[in-house]
Parts: structure tokens; C-alpha cells; sequence
């Protein structure tokens, strides 16, 4: 009995129950322990049978059944939940990974996706000790950031690409990139990925998506970084509107770790509901008047929205690139805002990397462009910045503030 999983379900409709049960009952590893219609004597039974994994049906009463997750989760801390609907919006699904459940599979439940789901879980079981192994998504813990730049060619791409790479070497993330530059974006260029799906295809299927179909569309770079590509076609940028954009993003967050999107430079709608669904706006400039005055208004725009005001912060990209840049103090005194993170210029080391459709820490993990954009990726989950490359990093060029 090594390798079978002990379930047990709970639904108090048995309309829903009985194909989730035949669905479970025809997979070969999988041992039905027990069955509950009602979601009060669940934690009983959930504590008598002691399975490996249980699976609550929503749909009868989603208040109830949340509720059983919240207390599953503190009464059996170690044991992994499924959690099944046919609301497989984003919104429910967050909702139930907020209260605890590690899984979420829309109604009618697919085979191969529960057994994806289960082979997740698996993987993910908590250890005696108590910490989570590392597991497909965060749920609740997603860090969204949004790279939008002060002009063309300032450095957007080349730095979401890069910084997702290098949030993608810890184990314990799950990281997508979003190319949103609809019309322009190169993300899955500067990575040499040849895609089979782009964000148009994912937003025309947007009412048939569920986590396993999002995570099929998304393309992963062997560093470990998910890609999603712009639209191939231009026509095809129509296709995508906010409301989707909005279900994708929350669909994302509740499957990866942390979501990065490179923006476009015109200050579309849609970089605009990126924005505003991100927890962090990093702004890239560069030492010069142009780039620097469009930060001046980008943020006087910005300052209309509260909200979206307060999670902007100045990088400044290719810092050392030109002699007679604009200083450092006289751009934070223009800006009226201090920079958050400095990038060093490395014209070699990019371009190469660039054209050779690799990222930096494939084609050049030693330069110092890439040093510094390991300490970003740091910082940003929260880690010390200067956790690796320490004895070889300038700390000139941090500007942690
Ligand atoms: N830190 C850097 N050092 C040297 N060159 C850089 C740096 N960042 C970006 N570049 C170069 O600038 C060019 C434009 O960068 P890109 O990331 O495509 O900008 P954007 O996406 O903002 O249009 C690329 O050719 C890239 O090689
Ligand atoms: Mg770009």
C-alpha cells in the first residue's frame, strides 16, 4: 500500500459527490477512506480516518466549506486539502487557497488534472517538522511586481527577464513572467523561447481556464522562469480585455509564487490594471534629462492613485554607462523621491546575452549587471540582499532604502 493515497471527500450534494467518487474510485493509487455529506462532521472524521489528502467540495455552501478548510488547517496543520468548485474564477480560487486549501480543481473534475493535482500534493507534503516542501503555488503569498519604463530601450525587458530568472533559482518559488508590451513585447525573445501559447489564447479561453489550463499555456524557460508571450498577431491584442486581463492575473497569483510582467511604454489600460494588481511598480530610468523628466510626470499621474503611488519604485538602469550622466543625488532631487535600486551598466554582457536569447546568469553570471540584479530579486522577497555573490558584490551599488 506504499504508493496509494488515502482521500477522503466531503460534499454534501450527491449530485457532485458521486462523479467525484467514481472519478477517485478509478484511480488505481487512490484508497477511498471515507465519505462525509456534511461538512460539521468532516473534522471528526478527517481525524479518525487520518487520510493523506482530503477533497471538500464547495459548491453546496461556500461559507461552510471555507470555514471547514480554516479549521482543517489548524486542527490537522499537516494535511493537504483539495478544494473543488465549478466557480473556477480567480477570486474563489483565492479565496479557498487563503483559507488553506494547497490545491484548487474547477468541476467536473478531469482525470489527468486531479491526477496532476495529487501528484502535487504529493510532492508538497509537509514535513514532520511542520514547514511546507516546496509546492507549486502561493496563494495568498504572491508577490506581483510590474516593470513599466521612462522611454524605450531603458531597460524594461532585460530586467524582468532577468530578475524573474534569478527569483526562479530559489526552490521555493514558482515564477511566471508576463509579457504585457502587447505589441512589441520581446520577453520570449530575449529568452529564445518558442511558444505554443500566447496571453491572446489564455484570454479567448478565459471561460474554460482552471489552474492546470493556465499552467499548460505558460512556457518554461529551462532556468526555471514560466514565460507567457504577447499576442504573435497584432490584430489579435482586441482580443484581450481588461476584465480578462484581471481574471488572468488573479488566476496567476494564485498559481505562482511570484508574478512578474514587463509593461509597455503608451500607458494602455492595460498596463494601467497591471498596475493596479501589482504589489510592486519598479519605474526604470536612466541617467538622462528625457528619461528622468518622464518620471517626473509618470509619477505626477501615478500620484492621482493613491494606492498605485505608494507601491512605485525608482530603478535606475546602466548607471556608470556615460561620463557625463546626470548624478545620482541631483536625479533623486528631480524625482523628489529617493531611487530605490541602481543597475550598473554592462554593455557587453547584455547585448551578448540579448543576442544570444540567454539570460544573464546562463551567458554572463559573474557581470556586474547580473550581481546586482540577484540583490534586487533578493530584496524583493525579502531576503538579504547581499545573500549571494557577497564577497564579490560592490556595495556601491546597492541603494537599499
Ligand atoms: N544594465 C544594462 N547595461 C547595458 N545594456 C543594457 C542594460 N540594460 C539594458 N541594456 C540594453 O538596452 C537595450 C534595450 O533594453 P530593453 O530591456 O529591451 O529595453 P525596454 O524593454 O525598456 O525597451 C538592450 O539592447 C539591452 O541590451
Ligand atoms: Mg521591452
Amino acid at each position: 500500500m506504499k504508493d496509494v493515497q488515502r482521500i477522503a471527500i466531503v460534499d454534501p450534494s450527491d449530485a457532485t459527490r458521486e462523479p467525484l467518487r467514481n472519478l477517485l474510485l478509478s484511480v488505481e493509487s487512490v484508497w477511498l477512506e471515507a465519505e462525509c455529506s456534511r461538512y460539521e462532521f468532516f473534522i471528526d472524521v478527517a481525524k479518525q480516518s487520518a487520510p493523506d489528502l482530503v477533497v471538500v467540495a464547495l459548491d453546496a455552501d461556500h461559507g461552510k466549506a471555507l470555514q471547514l478548510i480554516q479549521q482543517l488547517t489548524v486542527e490537522i496543520p499537516t494535511l493537504p486539502i483539495l478544494a473543488v468548485s465549478a466557480r473556477g474564477d480567480g477570486n474563489s480560487i483565492l479565496q479557498a487557497l487563503r483559507a488553506g486549501a494547497k490545491e484548487f480543481l474547477t468541476a467536473p473534475v478531469v482525470l489527468e488534472e486531479l491526477l496532476t493535482a495529487m501528484q502535487r500534493l504529493r510532492a508538497g507534503r509537509v514535513s514532520p517538522d511542520g514547514t511546507p516542501v516546496a509546492n507549486g503555488h502561493a496563494g495568498l503569498h504572491s508577490l506581483v511586481v510590474s516593470v513599466i519604463g521612462s522611454r524605450g530601450g531603458v531597460g524594461c525587458t532585460s530586467i524582468a527577464v532577468n530578475l524573474g530568472c534569478n527569483l526562479a533559482q530559489d526552490t521555493n518559488h514558482n515564477v511566471a513572467l508576463i509579457d504585457l508590451d502587447l505589441a512589441l513585447g520581446d520577453a520570449d525573445v530575449a529568452l529564445d523561447l518558442v511558444p505554443d501559447y500566447t496571453l491572446a489564447d489564455v484570454a479567448l479561453n478565459i471561460d474554460r481556464l482552471d489552474m492546470a489550463f493556465l499552467r499548460r499555456s505558460l512556457c518554461k524557460h529551462a532556468c526555471g522562469l514560466s514565460v507567457l508571450p504577447h499576442p504573435v498577431q497584432m490584430e489579435d491584442i482586441s482580443l484581450i480585455q481588461e476584465e480578462q486581463l484581471g481574471r488572468v492575473i488573479n488566476l496567476l497569483r494564485a498559481s505562482y509564487s511570484q508574478l512578474i510582467f514587463d509593461l509597455s511604454k503608451r500607458f494602455t489600460t492595460t498596463d494601467l490594471t497591471a498596475m493596479r494588481m501589482s504589489d510592486v511598480v519598479l519605474l526604470v530610468c536612466q541617467l538622462e534629462l528625457t528619461s528622468l523628466r518622464n518620471v517626473v510626470r509618470m509619477l505626477h499621474t501615478f500620484g492621482q492613485d493613491a494606492a498605485l503611488a505608494e507601491k512605485v519604485k525608482i530603478v535606475v538602469n546602466r548607471v556608470g554607462a556615460d561620463d557625463g550622466e546626470i548624478t545620482l543625488e541631483k536625479a533623486e532631487e528631480t524625482i523628489g523621491q529617493p531611487v530605490f535600486w541602481q543597475v550598473p551598466n554592462d554593455y557587453k554582457a547584455m547585448l551578448g546575452s540579448r543576442n544570444a536569447g540567454e539570460p544573464l546568469l546562463v551567458h554572463s553570471p559573474k557581470c556586474k549587471t547580473q550581481i546586482s540584479l540577484v540583490g534586487l530579486a533578493n530584496v524583493l522577497s525579502g531576503k538579504d540582499p547581499l545573500q549571494r555573490h557577497a564577497k564579490k558584490e560592490r556595495r556601491g551599488f546597492f541603494s537599499f532604502r
